[in-house]
């Protein structure tokens, strides 16, 4: 029999699943991408976000408090094939095209995390958790703040592009 066997203890094994990516982007992922850019403006939002996915953390944490659990992180393999296709890539790379690569994967990134908070936020909502909501809806709008802004970014190192081409 499957070990999974409630909606609780599915919602619970997906906020550990988002656990373990706020706690991999704040601890390493994004402290490695800030150092790594060379756009300020790139990385002046990604230390914006850095401090908003320490944030992140707190409230996912708060919502295992709620529903009177230890915290506790499920490897995310989505979120590792992110990271190694990222990884990969820029081993890859001239350093002139760092940017461009940072930017298509925090994109990647942003996606991932607001499909999982969507979720999860549904699923909080059908446990009947009001507070659970409000706390992941938090991080949910944040998520869609970032997204917006690393898309401007890539948008403007894309238009550089078309102009270095003509
Ligand atoms: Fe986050
Ligand atoms: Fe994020």
């Amino acid at each position: 029999m499957a070990n999974l066997s409630t909606p609780r203890g599915l919602f619970l094994h997906e906020l550990g699943d988002i656990l373990f990516v706020e706690q991999k982007l704040a601890g390493e992922v994004l402290p490695t991408l800030i150092e790594e850019v060379q756009g300020d403006d790139f990385r002046k939002e990604l230390a914006r976000h850095l401090k908003q996915t320490r944030g992140h953390v707190t409230n996912v944490k708060k919502v295992f408090d709620l529903f009177d659990e230890e915290p506790e992180a499920e490897k995310c393999l989505g979120f590792e094939g992110l990271k190694k296709e990222h990884d990969e890539l820029l081993s890859e790379v001239d350093d002139s095209l760092i940017d461009l690569v940072d930017a298509g994967a925090a994109t990647r990134t942003e996606h991932y995390e607001i499909a999982a908070y969507s979720g999860l936020i549904e699923m909080a909502r059908g446990l009947g958790q009001p507070e659970a909501v409000s706390l992941l809806e938090e991080n949910l709008k944040e998520e869609k703040e970032a997204l917006h802004a690393v898309e401007s970014v890539a948008k403007s190192l894309r238009d550089e592009l078309k102009s270095g081409a003509s």
